[in-house]
């Protein structure tokens, strides 16, 4: 059976004493039959390489480059990722996409490069508020989704996993209702059965806001196979939590 998917997404936070403590505190509580990683800041993920090494936290990172290697200044590769034990990488963050101008194929793209090194990438999916409210939702996650599908095909679909992001329930405390939450995963999970043969064992994951009182409801939703946790991963007891409601 699937387990479900935890992954902590700590965006530009920490540092090395700080990591350290973290880490340890996670590794202490980890429950057994969920599945839990953590995306760190690339200068830290030698850090966490030795400090993860023979547990079964997971470890990801929160970007990478469309290319290989070359000559492409600052980017860093999935083949330099899986060189560090990197599992998991988050492409397409809303916060990539809106303060990097990432767009949908750019997007696919490393969604490709990350498969090609090994690694699953987390494709996030979301719309704003003003979407939202303009009755624009599905015509958006639509669009993103239908960009994947220009670049991946149908097995590499299938070795994806999606993280549905509403832009507006991130870092604002206010997470999606669980009838929001649901309607959009099952809009995800009919695009995958369009396209791949086993749809049901594609990860769709829920971001934005999860906090230990919330999770629960949320992971338990039809089509809800984890979650992608920003500021609650920051604090072990927090973080802890959720990963236990996913179990
Ligand atoms: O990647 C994580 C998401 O952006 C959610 O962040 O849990 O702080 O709202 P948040």
């Amino acid at each position: 059976m699937k387990r479900k998917l935890v992954v902590g997404n700590w965006k530009m936070n920490g540092d090395r004493e700080r990591n350290q403590i973290l880490l340890r505190e996670v590794l202490q509580g980890l429950p057994v039959g969920v599945e839990c990683a953590i995306c760190v800041p690339f200068p830290y993920l030698a850090q966490a390489e030795s400090l993860l090494g023979g547990t079964s936290l997971g470890l990801g990172a929160q970007t990478l480059s469309e290319f290989d290697h070359g000559a492409h200044t600052g980017e860093v590769s999935g083949a330099m990722l899986a060189d560090f034990s990197v599992r998991y990488v988050i492409v397409g963050h809303s916060e990539r996409r809106a303060l990097q101008g990432e767009s949908d194929s750019l997007v696919a793209r490393k969604a490709l490069a990350a498969l090609r090194a090994g690694l699953i990438p987390l494709v996030c999916i979301g719309e704003t508020l003003a979407e939202r409210e303009a009755g624009e939702t599905e015509n958006v996650l639509q669009r993103q989704l239908d960009a994947l599908a220009e670049v991946l095909d149908a097995d590499s679909i299938g070795r994806i996993a999606v993280a549905y992001e509403p832009v507006w329930a991130i870092g604002t405390g206010r997470a999606a209702s669980v009838e929001q939450v649901q309607a959009v995963l099952s809009f995800v999970r009919a695009w995958l059965a369009g396209r791949v043969r086993d749809a049901g064992d594609v990860r769709i994951l829920y971001g934005g806001s999860v906090k230990a009182d919330s999770a629960q409801a949320l992971f338990g939703l039809p089509d809800a196979d984890g979650g992608l946790i920003g500021g609650a991963s920051l604090e072990a007891p927090q973080f802890l939590e959720i990963c236990e409601a996913a179990v």
